[in-house]
């Protein structure tokens, strides 16, 4: 059975989209294991001059990570349209690596956000740089959860939306297929 990863594409400690990412082991079929990356917020600002130096250890284990499993989830807010700068800073490290963990590699993505559009215009920026990277990213059903707010219990850090769960569910069970194919 699989074993995904899950790169989250936010900071914020009570972070919705980490909640939504903390949902989906419980979530999954039966047998998918799924346990998550480390923080993009480890990674240091791309510059060649430090990569010249030698790869950062966040860059490396996250690398690696990645490369033993047999797919990533990635679960991100859409920040003015696209994709948040400190999850594009990772990719943009890992991507400069000489066995560039993405290519061919299975990717689901995911976004929540308390607008109506749950992050979807976030998803499409980053599948083009998906395209760049090689990656053989999951197409449908997509996953895009809006008015997050009302489906989560924060203090518990909870997806409490049956809807949504049951949705995700649905996706998961599709990609463990399409990983595995
Ligand atoms: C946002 N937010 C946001 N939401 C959205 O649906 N589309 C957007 O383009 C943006 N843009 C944006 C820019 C910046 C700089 C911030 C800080 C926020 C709101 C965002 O969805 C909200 O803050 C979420 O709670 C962020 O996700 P996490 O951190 O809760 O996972």
């Amino acid at each position: 059975m699989p074993h995904f990863v899950t790169l989250l594409g936010s900071l914020r400690k009570g972070s919705y989209n980490n909640i939504i990412a903390g949902a989906l082991p419980a979530l999954a079929p039966e047998g998918v294991t799924i346990t998550a990356l480390g923080s993009v917020g480890a990674v240091p600002h791309y510059d060649a001059d430090v990569q010249a130096q030698g790869w950062p250890q966040a860059v490396t284990a996250m690398a690696g990570a990645i490369r033993a499993a047999d797919g990533i989830i990635i679960v991100s807010p859409e920040y003015n349209y696209s994709v948040p700068g400190v999850l594009k800073n990772a990719i943009d490290w890992l991507s400069r690596l000489p066995e560039q963990p993405f290519k061919h590699k299975p990717v689901l993505i995911q976004s929540a956000s308390p607008g109506a559009m749950g992050g979807a215009r976030m998803q499409y920026h980053l599948r083009q740089s998906l395209v760049f990277l090689d990656a053989r990213v999951f197409n449908v059903p997509e996953v895009m959860v809006g008015a997050v707010h009302n489906k989560v219990n924060e203090p518990a850090g909870e997806l409490i939306d049956q809807g949504t769960r049951d949705f995700i569910a649905k996706q998961l069970t599709a990609f463990a297929t399409f990983a595995q194919a």
